[in-house]
């Protein structure tokens, strides 16, 4: 999943990549507007360097060429399975297809590489995240009880089967 961004692309327009540790500082700050207990930064360095995980990035460039990060995904690709750890768009670009972008990037490599299935959890009342699982093809398939410990609050398990 890439948009081409041209020097006369449209507002909206961004490219994929994978995340180096260049980009922790910005992936840190988007994690903080994004989540009542963000990840830490060692959390997101230790996710750059398993194998097993890849974080992707969704970034605009603008007109003098300066690269912003608009948002992330991290996922695993563990046996036949594509798990998605966290997504999260910058709250200035959100519902402008990021999320969306960066779901399907992940279901690619998954599809690329042979695995057949997507499965995350999300927090019962992100209404938002599980509006875009539920409009990208995510089905419920089941909760964990108090998941978030913090909140007391139940996990959805949802899966995606990628076809
Ligand atoms: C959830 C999140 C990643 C969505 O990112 P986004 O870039 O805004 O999503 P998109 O623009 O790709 O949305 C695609 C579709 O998903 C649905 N959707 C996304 N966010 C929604 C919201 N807040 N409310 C209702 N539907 C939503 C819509 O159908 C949307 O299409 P539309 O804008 O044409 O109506 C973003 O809101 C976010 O970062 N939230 C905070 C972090 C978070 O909760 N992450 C999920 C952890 S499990």
């Amino acid at each position: 999943m890439r948009r081409p961004v041209e020097p006369d692309a449209p507002p909206g327009a961004w490219t994929l990549r994978r995340a180096q540790a260049a980009d922790v500082d910005r992936i840190v700050d988007i994690e903080k507007d994004g989540f009542l207990h963000p990840w830490s930064r060692e959390l997101i360095e230790r996710e750059l360097g398993h194998s097993w995980s890849r974080v992707l990035l969704a970034c605009a460039t603008d007109a003098s060429g300066d690269e912003r990060v608009l948002g992330y995904i991290v996922f695993w690709i563990v046996h036949d399975e594509v798990h998605v750890l966290n997504v999260a768009t910058a709250p200035e670009a959100r519902r402008r297809g990021v999320g969306r972008a960066l779901m399907e990037a992940a279901e690619e490599e998954g599809r690329s590489r042979g695995t057949r299935l997507s499965t995350l959890e999300v927090r019962r009342s992100n209404a938002g995240a599980i509006a875009l699982y539920r409009e990208i093809g995510y089905r419920q398939v089941g909760t964990r009880p108090k998941y978030y410990a913090e909140e007391n609050e139940d996990a959805i398990v949802m899966v995606k089967t990628l076809g």
